[in-house]
């Protein structure tokens, strides 16, 4: 779609949301695959399907809702978008960040962004946390970069920095509540990548070599745009697998891993939720 198309369609949203909206947006939150329990802890809840959203890309897979939930978490205004688009579902990268896009031109400042991701370090396993402290944006690198196209200097620069994208302080606090509750946390570097098809296990020793701790389809698009105009970000995935390394010595059985995801998601929902009522408190 042409620039103009793509302001026009934002700009739709936005007046839709705005018009919704009971007050001004403190804190956003992102939830990955499994983990629309989130908004369970939110107090006076409003609702609004992302189809009811002009412009709003919709989710078409299985364990993502496709919902907008508005309300309170310790005090403050939070806006919960329960379901994201993804480039493997034909969206695009302007799409893949749309619900950010929007959440600026609302007034956003601070974001929780969460995911599914497959552990690729060795000491990772299911129902971990990863707060992650970097990111490697293959499909970024590859010419799919969210901020792609014309720059809109009132947003922010044309080559924003993303050192330091993952709020340290952010990450610190995070961290010390994951602590209190008890959850095993580590720190670490999330290579994002197109999908939808899981790693090979060269692929996987692929990642593992140029750096990264955990792989998932999501969340970078919408970290970019969202460092681009200035909102603090924190990063947190939930392993949900191993990413297999080596090739077995027979075709493997056709493995669920899109269900495990899903499974390992919901049983994890309830502890990522408090630490994140938490984090979104203070
Ligand atoms: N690879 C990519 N994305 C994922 C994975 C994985 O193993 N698990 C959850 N999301």
């Amino acid at each position: 779609m042409s620039a103009a198309a793509d302001r026009a369609r934002l700009a739709a949203a936005v007046a839709t949301l705005r018009a919704w909206l009971r007050e001004p947006l403190e804190r956003g939150l992102i939830a990955g695959s499994g983990l629309s329990g989130l908004a369970e802890g939110l107090e006076a809840p409003r609702r609004l399907d992302f189809a009811a959203i002009p412009g709003w890309p919709l989710s078409t897979v299985e364990g993502h809702a496709g919902t907008l939930i508005a309300g309170r978490l310790g005090g403050r205004s939070v806006l919960v978008c329960a379901g994201r688009a993804h480039l493997y579902e034909g969206y695009d990268a302007f799409e893949a960040s749309f619900n950010v896009r929007v959440m600026a031109a609302l007034g956003l400042r601070s974001l929780v962004v969460t995911n599914a991701a497959g552990a690729l370090h060795p000491d990772y396993g299911p129902g971990d946390l990863m707060l992650i402290e970097d990111h490697i944006y293959l499909p970024g690198l590859a010419g799919l970069h969210a901020l792609r196209g014309p720059n809109d200097a009132d947003i922010g620069p044309r080559f924003p920095v993303m050192a330091g994208a993952y709020d340290p302080a952010l990450r610190a606090r995070a961290g010390a509540a994951g602590r209190e509750i008890g959850l095993r946390m580590h720190e670490g570097v999330y290579a994002m990548v197109a999908g939808p098809s899981f790693e090979s296990p060269a692929e996987a020793r692929f990642l593992r070599a140029i750096g990264a701790d955990a792989v998932g389809m999501s969340t970078v698009p919408e970290v970019v745009v969202a460092r681009h105009a200035g909102i603090q970000v924190l990063g947190i995935s939930l392993i949900t697998n191993r990413v297999q390394m080596a090739n077995p010595s027979v075709a493997s059985e056709e493995a669920d891993l899109h269900a495990e995801v899903n499974a390992v998601g919901q049983q994890a929902a309830p502890r990522l939720a408090e630490l994140l009522t938490r984090v979104l408190a203070a």
